[in-house]
């Protein structure tokens, strides 16, 4: 039964991934794989967290279109780091030494916990720095009636997004919607560097 759902959910991104491909513009980074899921990329599994939060915040914000759909994802992306006790007091940065002992008692493989780590660490300055993006402040308003803030939907983002570009070739999920994401993260990453 679950093989079944996560299949039909791996379509359904595929096919928002092929609708968002054009817009290879200054803010492409977040059309990419706006499921903050790194699906493509068995590097961990899903934390028991993230999937309690999901239902929850499903139950909170019953949505109907992409931009409440957005609100549901930034919201169940705080509610997990704040479970995880990930997400500092400031709700702008990371606790870095919580997030290092987690993959220390998760992750067997010394690489792919020093992997993550360095991940985590550049996502978390990649957010900060994008608090002040229009589009952002938008959100941020937009989160405030449901007690969210945008800096751990988007140090989630950046995880997805950095994951899949550079997940070890052994754990990359060889099926097109990963390879079709791939592409198209690094097209925008090319994109945005030399403009
Ligand atoms: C996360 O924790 C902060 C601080 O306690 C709280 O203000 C915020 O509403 C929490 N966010 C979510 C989504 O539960």
């Amino acid at each position: 039964m679950f093989s079944v759902w996560w299949q039909l959910f791996n379509v359904a991104l595929w096919l928002q991934v092929v609708r968002m491909m054009p817009q290879l513009d200054e803010f492409c980074e977040h059309h990419s794989a706006n499921t903050m899921h790194d699906f493509c990329c068995d590097l961990h599994d899903e934390s028991p967290q993230f999937s309690d939060c999901q239902s929850d915040w499903h139950n909170k914000i019953d949505y109907t279109n992409d931009e409440d759909e957005l609100l549901y994802m930034f919201c169940t992306a705080e509610c997990t780091y704040n479970s995880t006790d990930f997400l500092a007091g400031n709700r702008q940065s990371l606790n870095l030494h919580h997030v290092r002992e987690h993959l220390e008692n998760d992750l067997a493989n010394a690489k792919d916990e020093a992997l993550l780590y360095e991940v985590y660490v550049k996502c978390d300055k990649h957010a900060l720095g994008q608090l002040e993006h229009k589009d952002v402040k938008a959100l941020a308003k937009r989160l405030i009636p449901h007690g969210c803030h945008p800096f751990p939907g988007l140090v989630m983002e950046c995880m997805v997004r950095e994951m899949i570009l550079r997940c070890p070739a052994e754990r990359f999920h060889k099926t097109a919607q990963c390879h079709v994401v791939r592409q198209y993260l690094q097209k925008c990453l090319q994109q945005t560097k030399s403009t």
